[in-house]
């Protein structure tokens, strides 16, 4: 039963910042951040310092599902501090791993640069 559990597949769905969406279907890995998901999936998204929490440019804003997410740690809060125009449901998509609790949520691309 676990390990059926542990297959089974997430979807969530995604914005790109000219406001085109596409639904991702997959499963869950917490080795793959978010970031390297919408990027394996066609998704714009530079994430310039590798996921290092360090630059912004993977900035997602989180339209749906926000409330499940765990909180940003220090450094993931750190940035997001120096972005300008952030706004409070905003994240580095290279600080989430790519979990079950992402199932049905809805993100947008900011492309922060
Ligand atoms: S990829 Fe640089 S902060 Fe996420």
């Amino acid at each position: 039963m676990g390990s059926m559990r542990s297959e089974r597949k997430i979807e969530f769905k995604a914005y790109d910042t000219d406001g085109d969406w596409r639904t991702v279907e997959i499963t869950p890995d917490a080795s793959l951040s978010l970031l390297d998901v919408l990027q394996s999936n066609g998704f714009d998204i530079p994430g310039v310092c590798g996921g290092l929490a360090l630059c912004g440019t993977c900035l997602v804003k989180v339209i749906c599902g926000y409330e499940k997410l765990p909180p940003p740690d220090d450094e993931e809060a750190a940035m997001l501090e120096m972005l300008p125009d952030t706004n409070p449901k905003d994240r580095l998509s290279c600080q989430l791993p790519l979990s079950s609790i992402m199932n049905g949520m809805v993100f947008r691309l900011q492309n922060y640069e």
